[in-house]
């Protein structure tokens, strides 16, 4: 048995669904993916039988420089020999603190988390009490907010969430006015926030998004954008920036550590405040961790700030994803398939569909392109672009991406099954087992 095989039955054996998030499960690879990491460094990663692949998935998005980069883990190990916790507040948290204020102007106060849902849950909670409203309009398009109730119980994985949580999260559809202003008007009064991502696969037209935050300001709705995605990627200062707009509440997770476990909810002091401290208000029970402000993430944090200013990471990241989809595009064209295997959305952070003979998107042929960029070394899942990706990366892969077309394109030619040499990918979001 190899070394993958044995973790893996291991973990599957003590670990509900084998790994801490169902985005990092075996059914959502190709049978052929590493089944257990052992180690990462720049943008390559090993698993427990040493093989070595170029990382596309980087820890579910949340490395946007390099896994274990010098500088970024230095800083780290700096506040663990500082005790890494504290009794109070420690140095490192206001320090952290005053960097992410001092960068976001929409960012008053702030409040740091280990994990994203933590903070998208929390801002959900602050408009609730801001407002003294009850429903949350939550963006339909967009496949994740949080585990948290609010929102799981909005998705068709809705088992143990009593309907009366599920009735109070509404849905819109993205760059579709129509579809939150009708929202509004229905429940008027009645709606605490409204939570989507700037831009997810699908970029925002007809200024969509400024469009919402003047709905949201006319019917006293708190605008939460959650940047967990594209927060530290499309610009230092988030596609709030990229695309203009301002929300009232912004919660970020993901890049702002590269890697290191730190989530942050910001915005407006006025409804910031309400978790604070002031005499004679109503006390809010906002988020309240033993680890929430651990010193090493903190140290990376603000080192992650300070590598993103000097070394332009967020413009080599749009070089890079510019560089890989004009490559992909031009692949699948010498193949004919241009309508079979596409790219959407912005450079920065481009989603790959692969087609079935229909051209309607298929798992099962996504599954051919992903094994066979595995048996070349390439980790694919989705691709989120870092700073440690360069040209030769690009390259490298780009070659390998010939190789996996050119069997792609023999399956839509032949029977998509035998060309499959394990599991289907799966979706995370499904009813059943
Ligand atoms: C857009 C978005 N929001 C929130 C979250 C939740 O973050 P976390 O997994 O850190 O709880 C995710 C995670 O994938 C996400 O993609």
């Amino acid at each position: 048995m190899s070394k993958n095989e044995e973790y893996c039955k291991k973990a599957h054996m003590l670990i509900p669904a084998g790994a801490h998030t169902y985005s990092r499960t075996d059914e959502v690879f190709p049978g052929n993916a590493p089944k257990v990491i052992e180690r990462s460094k720049g943008v390559y990663t090993w698993d427990v039988d040493g093989n070595k692949y170029i990382d596309y998935g980087m820890a579910c998005r949340s490395v946007t420089v390099g896994y274990d980069y010098d500088r970024i883990s230095e800083a780290a190990i700096r506040q663990i020999h500082n005790g890494n916790t504290a009794t109070k507040a420690s140095k490192i948290e206001v320090e952290a603190a005053q960097e992410m204020c001092n960068l976001f102007p929409w960012v008053e106060m702030i409040k740091f988390a280990k994990n994203g849902s933590t903070v998208t849950s929390a801002a959900t909670k602050l408009a609730r009490a801001y407002t003294g409203r009850k429903y949350i309009a939550r963006c339909r398009e967009h496949s994740f907010f949080s585990y948290d109730d609010w929102f799981i119980g909005s998705t068709v994985m809705n088992s143990g969430i009593p309907q009366e949580i599920q009735d109070l999260t509404l849905q819109f559809s993205f760059n579709d006015i129509d579809s939150v202003k009708k929202l509004f008007d229905e429940y008027k009064g009645e709606i605490a926030a409204l939570i989507m991502e700037p831009c997810d696969t699908e970029e925002p037209i007809n200024d969509f998004l400024q469009k919402v935050r003047k709905l949201c300001t006319d019917y006293g709705v708190v605008y939460i954008l959650d940047e967990m995605i594209t927060g530290f990627r499309w610009d230092l200062l988030g596609a709030c920036r990229y695309y203009g707009v301002e929300p009232d509440l912004v919660t970020f997770g993901k890049g702002m550590a590269n890697g290191f476990s730190v989530a942050a909810l910001g915005g407006k002091r006025e409804i910031m405040d309400l978790g604070g401290l002031t005499p004679g208000k109503e006390r809010v029970f906002l988020i309240s961790t033993t680890h929430g402000a651990e010193m090493s993430s903190l140290g990376a944090l603000v080192e992650t700030i300070h590598v993103y200013k000097e070394l332009n990471v967020t413009e080599h990241i749009w070089n890079m994803g510019s560089r890989l989809v004009r490559g992909l595009n031009e692949i699948a064209s010498e193949y004919s398939l241009q309508e079979y295997f596409y790219i959407q959305g912005a450079d920065c952070s481009p989603n790959f569909v692969v087609c079935n003979k229909d051209k309607q998107p298929s798992l099962e042929y996504r599954t051919v392109f992903c094994q066979e960029l595995v048996k070349q070394g390439i980790l694919m899942p989705y691709i989120a672009i870092a700073y440690e990706h360069t040209e030769k990366e690009i390259s490298d892969t780009l070659e390998a991406a010939r190789e996996a077309m050119k069997v792609y394109r023999d399956s839509l030619n032949g029977e998509v099954g035998r060309f499959i040499e394990g599991n289907v990918i799966k979706p995370v979001f499904r009813k059943f087992n």
